[in-house]
């Protein structure tokens, strides 16, 4: 049971560069960004010069504690009338930034490792993380394309990142999310609940207290 071992925590620890199954078409694959890291983060930066960071208000009227901006096609955007995908940046109306080349490359590698085909290069959303910030369980199933595998890059401060199943009660397990790791969900897995605990208080060299998550998908059909 390499890679299954459970600390007192109940984290269960990863076995070095072995990719981490958490199901049909799911994977951890440990430490595949960490050759490029300081790239992607410099390019994340680039990106955030240009759309900075907001922190958006859910349907409910809750500012979101996780802090986002994104890149490509379609970023993301939140606020009293819903959630939605859109083509600009709605506090500017201009384009959200390209998706860089070293974003595009680990995600090429990352689905063709996870055995899919179609990458996942319509959105590149950015999510900064704070001590503290969580990300509540959820689906993504916002996007059209359903079929195409979501790819998850986590740089900086390691996370808990909780995967539980296709309804919300289904039984959740931890995974610890560190530097350099990139998560691919896919294919019956692509709609699994799943989330991200509240941020310990811890620093990186790379990127001081903070998590920054980089997130793929492809939206429209
Ligand atoms: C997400 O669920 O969209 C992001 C997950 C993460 O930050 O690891
Ligand atoms: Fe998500």
């Amino acid at each position: 049971m390499t890679g299954d071992l459970f600390d007192h925590l109940g984290v269960q620890e990863k076995a070095a560069e072995e990719p981490v199954r958490l199901g049909e078409g799911a994977f951890i694959f440990p430490g595949m960004a960490l050759p490029q890291a300081e790239a992607l983060l410099d390019a994340a930066r680039a990106i955030a010069r240009k759309a900075p960071f907001r922190h958006l208000i859910t349907p409910g009227g809750h500012r979101m504690s996780v802090a986002m901006t994104a890149c490509g096609d379609w970023g993301w955007n939140s606020d009293r009338k819903g959630y939605r995908y859109t083509r600009t940046q709605p506090e500017t109306g201009e384009a959200w930034p390209p998706i860089p080349d070293s974003f595009e490359r680990l995600v090429r590698q990352a689905t063709m490792a996870a055995g899919f085909s179609e990458a996942p290069l319509q959105s590149g959303l950015i999510n900064l993380y704070r001590p503290g910030t969580r990300l509540s369980l959820h689906q993504d199933r916002d996007e059209e394309a359903t079929d195409v595998p979501i790819v998850s890059v986590s740089l900086g401060v390691a996370a808990t990142f909780l995967w539980g199943g296709l309804t919300r009660k289904d039984p959740m397990r931890r995974f610890r999310l560190s530097h350099g790791d990139v998560v691919v969900w896919g294919g019956p897995s692509r709609l699994v609940f799943h989330g991200v605990a509240p941020l310990a208080r811890s620093t990186h060299p790379a990127t001081g207290e903070c998590r920054v998550n980089l997130t793929f998908r492809r939206v429209t059909r």
